[in-house]
């Protein structure tokens, strides 16, 4: 639910006084009766219309980040930058991070303004495939592709977590891919085997690819195909 005036601000070029005003001068109408509030709220089955044109609904914004090192996935923080200071968008005060990433791992970063999409990435029961490039500083046993398919367990937690793939890439060097998002999971996966993560790159989450042509701290909105791949 939206606010009348922010609704047509945001579906609109016009800003949020010209939306007041046009509301005032009894042009907009929400379900053919012409609205004089501009604090109406307003929910995605209304219609809204200004001299007579259904204006569209409030489009949702979709992107794709690539999370440089040294910037936090968090929305404020007042020592770092943070992911969403790198965008050039306009109300980016409504943009939230998909997926959080650490500090010190890059990659695959989703940002959107759409809370349901976000949740259906995010939630625990989502069980949504990402895929991270993982450098450890000590080489890899036979024994790794074993325990992560069985679930590692993890200090301070009661249950083991889902089942895990790696990839070989060369004896430090694996494509691990996961289905949860647990806090520091991947660091504290491989702390539990009794090794370290040295650099930590996500490049894929369900069917979404890091674009190659992103440089760090370069971003763009999402295709409607990568959209409705988070069904
Ligand atoms: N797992 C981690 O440990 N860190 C990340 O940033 C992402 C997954």
């Amino acid at each position: 639910m939206l606010r009348l005036d922010k609704y047509i601000s945001n579906a609109t070029d016009l800003s949020r006084t010209d939306a007041k005003r046009m509301i005032k001068n009894g042009v907009v109408c929400i379900d053919n009766e012409v609205a004089s509030n501009p604090a109406q709220k307003i929910s995605d089955d209304q219609d809204v219309t200004i001299e007579g044109s259904t204006i569209s609904k409030a489009s949702k914004r979709y992107f794709m980040l690539h999370k440089p090192a040294g910037v936090v996935s968090v929305t404020k923080d007042n020592h770092n930058p943070t992911a969403i200071s790198l965008m050039y968008e306009h109300r980016s005060d409504e943009l939230q991070i998909a997926g959080r990433l650490d500090i010190d791992t890059t990659g695959l970063l989703l940002i959107t303004d759409d809370g349901q999409w976000n949740h259906r990435l995010t939630s625990p029961r989502a069980d949504c495939a990402k895929i991270y490039q993982v450098e450890l500083a000590e080489a890899i046993t036979s024994e790794y592709p074993q325990l992560l398919a069985d679930g590692v367990m993890l200090e301070g937690e009661k249950h083991r977590c889902m089942p895990a793939t790696m990839e070989i890439v060369d004896d430090h060097n694996i494509n691990l891919t996961i289905a949860e998002g647990k806090y520091h999971q991947v660091k504290r996966m491989f702390a539990a085997l009794g090794n370290h993560v040295v650099s930590l790159h996500r490049f894929k989450v369900g069917g979404i690819v890091l674009d190659p042509e992103l440089q760090p701290g370069e971003y763009r909105p999402l295709t409607a195909l990568e959209v409705a791949s988070i069904l």
